[in-house]
């Protein structure tokens, strides 16, 4: 069922916009809809934010996986425990750009045991827990992010007229190896290689299964569509290239050219990519943006040398020593405690 929902919505997506096409007409699907996908992502997205930004944060919660900074003679660690806004940086940068907490993964299995049961020492003829590194994980999240860069930035040249030198040298490059006519994709390859390592991951391995909802199936099939439906529309459908580029610059420049004979599978794809938009506020995707909000990463740990006050704290009637004296003093003295200052003093 975990899984079964979500096919069931990828089918719902890829039918929707060719049912639609059938009973409206191009207009909608080229323009109401990413228009209203692309207002979602906006409200949505700056909402989500200011939720965040507004969560009070009381005192530096910094994860700290290293040596503290303390006294001269002991070495800090200056990224994995940073005590200054550079070393949040560098650490923030390299979790960033290169999931450098996601490279210490590690996969727990149960290590044979080291004597035979017959030697009389039960401990040593169970088999024990250990952990070892699994790099997997970290390598395809890597790919699979980086390829969908890639792919982002190459469609600019829908967007843009001219189309920038740099993205004319982005596709150059991706498609270095010419192999086949249109030219396929590094990138495309990558991505549809991660998803499938990100897909079976969390269907195969019975831990992972288990603790997987819909909502994590969800993204991970939207965006497979996504790709396939991309490329099905490069090497299968041919859409006219033309078109697509005068309706994305219609878009961009708020004055969109309903296309007229588009190829019906663009619609598909644009709807799936209208869906992605619309659902990222609400899913968790907003990861990319959450990561820069999140104060176990983006705080330094200098809580031991700076005093933080709370800028929320409430006003609070205190009732300091010197008060409480001049209110008891009488009765102090009369009990014979000793009192700091004598009346009027
Ligand atoms: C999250 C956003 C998107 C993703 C992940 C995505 C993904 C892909 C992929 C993987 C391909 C296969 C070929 C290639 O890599 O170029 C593709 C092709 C294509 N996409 Fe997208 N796409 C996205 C947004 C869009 C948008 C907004 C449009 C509309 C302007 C669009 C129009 C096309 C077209 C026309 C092709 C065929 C390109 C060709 O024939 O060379 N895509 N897309």
């Amino acid at each position: 069922m975990t899984l079964f929902a979500p096919l069931i919505a990828i089918a719902l997506l890829i039918a929707l916009p060719l049912a639609g096409l059938a009973a409206s007409g191009e207009g909608l699907l080229a323009v109401g809809v990413p228009y209203a996908a692309l207002a979602v992502l906006v409200v949505g997205f700056v909402r989500r934010i200011a939720r965040w930004a507004n969560a009070p944060v009381p005192f530096r919660i910094p994860t700290t996986a290293g040596q503290g900074r303390s006294l001269d003679g002991i070495k800090p660690d200056r990224l994995d425990n940073p005590a200054t806004t550079w070393g949040v940086l560098g650490r923030m940068a390299l979790e960033i750009l290169c999931f450098r907490s996601l490279f210490r993964n590690t996969k727990q299995r149960l290590a044979p045991p080291a004597r035979a049961e017959s030697a009389g020492d039960k401990a040593a003829a169970t088999a024990r827990p250990v952990y070892v590194s699994a790099k997997g994980l970290w390598f395809f999240a890597l790919l699979f992010h980086g390829s969908l860069l890639v792919i982002v930035l190459r469609h600019l040249r829908f967007f843009l007229t001219p189309v920038p030198t740099w993205v004319d040298g982005l596709i150059a490059l991706d498609g270095l190896f010419a192999v086949g006519l249109p030219t396929a994709y590094l990138s495309d390859a990558a991505l549809l290689a991660a998803l499938l390592f990100l897909l079976l991951r969390r269907v195969l391995i019975q831990q992972v299964r288990y603790i997987t909802l819909a909502a994590d199936y969800f993204p991970l099939l939207l965006i497979g569509a996504i790709a396939v439906s991309g490329l099905l529309l490069r090497h299968a459908f041919k859409v006219d290239l033309n078109q697509v580029k005068a309706l994305a610059v219609g878009w961009a420049t708020f004055s969109p050219a309903v296309p007229a004979e588009t190829e019906a599978f663009f619609f598909v794809h644009l709807f799936l990519v209208c869906a992605l938009a619309a659902y990222l506020p609400f899913g968790k995707l907003m990861h990319g943006a959450g990561v820069f909000l999140s104060p176990t990463r983006n705080l330094a740990n200098d809580n031991r040398r700076r005093r933080h006050v709370n800028p929320w704290n409430a006003p609070v009637k205190v009732h300091p020593y010197e008060e409480y004296e001049d209110e008891f003093r009488g009765k102090m003295k009369a009990a014979g405690i000793p009192v700091e200052r004598e009346e009027g003093s």
